[in-house]
């Protein structure tokens, strides 16, 4: 019995010579146990010369032993494949080879004005607001002051969820959203998408607005005028001038237009600018008495001004872009030039 101890602590120790990295090495050492003429099988062989009462108990022994040797011969095996697999993956890797590079991305255009313009209007103490847009007509038309026969409720122009709920057509309802829920004096700038029934290369169903608003006591338009030139000036440059013409806006009065100079030919009149050396991009006004009266506001005490401009309109003139839907057709040449 001592002999077979000893043998099990012999191969025990035979195996964890090895570096279990070459097969025939493994293998070798498996005929020297486990061969026909193995130090195992022998013990086997050498049942026959004993007393047959000593037999089961031998038996039992030898049998414990081989299945040990089993055992760790597999396990044995299966590091050697291991390695085998490892080195295998080490030699078939090139380091010599090009890399496939990932590239950069950017931000999107509409994005980068956006944030742009965000920047700006927080410098001047402007807070961010937001409104919902699916609108119902109180919000979109009618706290606006805009009458059931004006053309911009008409069904060409906006998409009606029901005869009382529209996808909103503009951020100026956010207006009113923020005077119902704040009181006085606010400053507030409003980005967000809008929709209208409307498709060509300047409209497009979906677009998105920037929606501006102040109010406090003694508001003019000179303070509009002064706020939107600094921000023309932010946006396209020192060298850029602006013009009011007057205009009509329901939620407005008096209400304007505000062109800048033209940014392709600086003013002198060229095909963007239809010769014009102007290009209209916003409109704005100071809030009309009867919005402050839709939202309990005495218009005797409080005056404001109101802009809002299209952010898809503003990025096309700022990279000369020529046509609105290469904003949301995601194609990357297109991207990948910003
Ligand atoms: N909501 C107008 C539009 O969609 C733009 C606008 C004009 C907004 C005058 C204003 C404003 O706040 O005062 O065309």
């Amino acid at each position: 019995m001592n002999n077979l101890e000893t043998l099990a602590i012999e191969l025990k120790t035979d195996i964890n010579k090895l570096t279990l990295t070459q097969a025939s090495e493994l293998s070798a050492l498996k005929t020297v146990y486990l061969g026909k003429k193995g130090r195992i099988t022998d013990l086997m062989k050498a049942m026959g010369s004993l007393a047959p009462e000593d037999r089961p108990a031998y038996g039992k022994q030898v049998n414990e032993l081989r299945d040990l040797a089993e055992t760790l011969f597999q396990e044995a095996e299966k590091k050697v494949e291991e390695a085998q697999i490892q080195k295998a993956l080490i030699s078939s890797l090139d380091l010599s080879l090009p890399g496939s590079s990932q590239g950069y991305g950017s931000l999107h255009p509409l994005y980068q004005v956006r944030e742009e313009t965000l920047h700006f209007f927080r410098g001047l103490g402007f807070e961010l607001a937001e409104g919902p847009e699916v609108e119902t007509d109180w919000y979109n038309f009618e706290a606006l002051n805009i009458p059931a026969h004006h053309p911009s409720r008409d069904m060409q122009d906006t998409f009606y969820i029901d005869t009382n709920v529209v996808l909103r057509t503009q951020t100026s309802g956010v207006q009113i959203h923020t005077l119902e829920e704040r009181k006085p004096p606010l400053r507030i700038i409003a980005p967000g998408h809008v929709y209208r029934s409307d498709s060509d290369a300047s409209h497009s169903p979906m677009f998105q607005q920037v929606e501006g608003l102040v109010v406090d006591q003694n508001i003019s338009f000179a303070d509009l005028k002064g706020t939107l030139y600094l921000w023309v000036q932010y946006m396209f440059g020192k060298k850029a001038k602006i013009r009011f013409r007057p205009s009509y806006f329901p939620f407005t009065e008096p209400s304007a237009e505000m062109d800048v100079s033209c940014t392709i030919c600086n003013g002198k009149g060229c095909r963007a600018c239809k010769n014009s050396g102007w290009i209209e991009i916003l409109g704005c006004g100071s809030v009309h008495p009867r919005v402050f009266q839709a939202v309990n506001i005495d218009p005797e005490v409080y005056t404001g001004f109101a802009f809002g401009f299209g952010l898809d309109r503003v990025t096309m003139l700022l990279n000369s872009i020529p046509d609105i839907s290469l904003l949301t057709r995601n194609e990357i040449p297109f991207l990948k030039q910003f």
